[in-house]
């Protein structure tokens, strides 16, 4: 019969898996884990937590005596933290002038953005609620440059901060989001992109970065700092279960790879995403977490000007809870800032020596959502705490509004081809246009709502 013919043949080549020894990056123990305990040559097994033992190369694992053992957590832990192998660049011929990039610099505020709050508080009949709106405008958030057509942007931007510089004395920081990888948004449907990787996604992708470069040379006293791809290292953590993330992980470390290389070479300063404290902030997920960003980092040659990385990016967590949401289920690191302190330490001590910066555009109200995980134009936000470098903390250069309050997260259109059912669920704004689209209703909640009140 069939279904026993498969039995027998899984039970014979079932001693070869068990023998199997697990790949670099494989799961080589834990509670529960039935497979190879042992792994490859040139990695060594080493245990993440209770539930979760992996196989890290001898080059990257820790010494066993500073080696994590975090607690265990309620969410599942991480499949695998991917290793790169891309050669070292050569370091920047000059490095950063300072510690803290934002320090003796003013935010120059994004026209692009300006633009579409002045429309929206136009539209708004409600004087007093119309005026709280119109002062948005005045407040600096990140530039997204999400679609390579939109790099030509970038050169009007800084030479409209030089000519300010010029004209007042007060030097300018432009602040921008790259955020155009092949295949992107592997893990929802969302924000999905104009490149992929089976059409040529690598080299459209690093044309596009070389657009965005050959701006930022033509401007060199002008500042820039990158937020380096939303979500995409964080999917690479937790969700190569996804097929869409497995495929893109190797383009991802390639892209991410050049992209940090050529930005550090033209002075750059960035900051790669980090997700937030209820995605790599569950413990177990923490170690691995770090073990990527610090083995991307040294890929692109360790170059200061690779200052560290951005948490709650378009999210909505607070920067220090009053309480824990009861969404966040146990978690230690409720929180941003017990995020940042868990994950600090732990990429010092992968060689890594990042400081971040944290969105706080959508944090002002709490407790809005069923799920954590629940992302999509959440209901009842507000604008959160304006951007400041007094941050309370040496591990935060800067608080900053990275997602631009009243830009849509995702379309709740379900034919749409970027419809994610998560636009759909009943703590989600509805309806809501395409990701990235003016959202009117929702930028008028985000006003009213403001804490602190605008
Ligand atoms: C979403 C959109 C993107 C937009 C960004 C900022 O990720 O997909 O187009 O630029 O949000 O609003």
């Amino acid at each position: 019969m069939k279904s026993s013919a498969a039995l027998y043949s899984l039970l014979a080549i079932l001693p070869a898996l068990i023998n199997a020894q697990s790949p670099v990056w494989g799961q080589c123990g834990g509670i529960g884990w039935s497979g190879s305990t042992s792994c490859v040559s040139g990695s060594v097994c080493t245990e993440l937590n209770d539930y979760y033992s992996q196989c890290i190369p001898s080059s990257a694992a820790p010494p066993a005596s500073t080696s994590q053992a975090p607690s265990p957590s309620s969410t599942p832990p991480t499949t695998s933290a991917p290793g790169t192998s891309s050669a070292p660049s050569s370091t920047p011929t000059s490095g950063p002038t300072a510690d803290n990039p934002w320090t003796g610099y003013q935010v120059y505020l994004s026209p692009y953005y300006a633009n579409e709050v002045k429309a929206g508080a136009a539209a708004i009949s409600d004087a007093t609620l119309a005026a709280k709106a119109a002062s948005v405008a005045n407040i600096p958030t990140f530039t997204w440059f999400d679609t390579i057509n939109k790099t030509g942007d970038l050169g009007t931007y800084l030479a409209d901060a030089q000519s300010i510089q010029q004209s007042t004395g007060q030097k300018q920081l432009v602040q921008i989001v790259v955020y155009d990888l092949p295949d992107r948004d592997c893990a929802a449907k969302a924000s999905n992109g104009e490149f992929s990787i089976a059409d040529n996604g690598q080299a459209n992708y690093e044309n596009y970065i070389d657009q965005l470069v050959a701006q930022i040379t033509k401007y060199p006293d002008v500042r820039v700092v990158a937020v380096i791809e939303p979500d995409s290292l964080a999917n690479l953590v937790t969700n190569l279960n996804v097929q869409k993330c497995a495929n893109a992980q190797t383009t991802y470390l390639a892209c991410v790879n050049y992209a940090l290389k050529q930005l550090s070479a033209a002075g750059v300063y960035s900051y790669m995403d980090a997700g937030h404290a209820g995605w790599l902030g569950w413990p177990a997920n923490l170690t691995p977490a770090a073990q990527l960003f610090a083995q991307v980092y040294k890929n692109a040659g360790s170059s200061p000007f690779i200052k560290g990385l951005a948490t709650n990016v378009a999210n909505y967590n607070a920067l220090s809870a009053a309480s824990p949401d009861p969404i966040t289920q146990g978690n230690p690191n409720y929180d941003e800032i017990h995020y940042i302190n868990a994950l600090g330490p732990v990429l010092a001590q992968q060689g890594f020596p990042a400081t971040f910066i944290v969105d706080q555009g959508r944090s002002g109200q709490q407790n809005l959502r069923q799920q954590w995980g629940d992302w999509c134009n959440i209901k009842g936000a507000g604008y959160g705490t304006r951007p400041t470098t007094n941050t309370g903390s040496s591990l935060i250069d800067s608080i900053v509004w990275v997602k631009p309050g009243g830009e849509c997260d995702g379309t709740s259109n379900s034919s749409s081809p970027r419809y994610d059912s998560t636009c759909s669920l009943s703590d989600a704004d509805q309806p809501a246009p395409e990701a990235g689209t003016w959202f009117q209703e929702y930028f008028q909640t985000l006003v009213s709502k403001a804490n602190p009140p605008l």
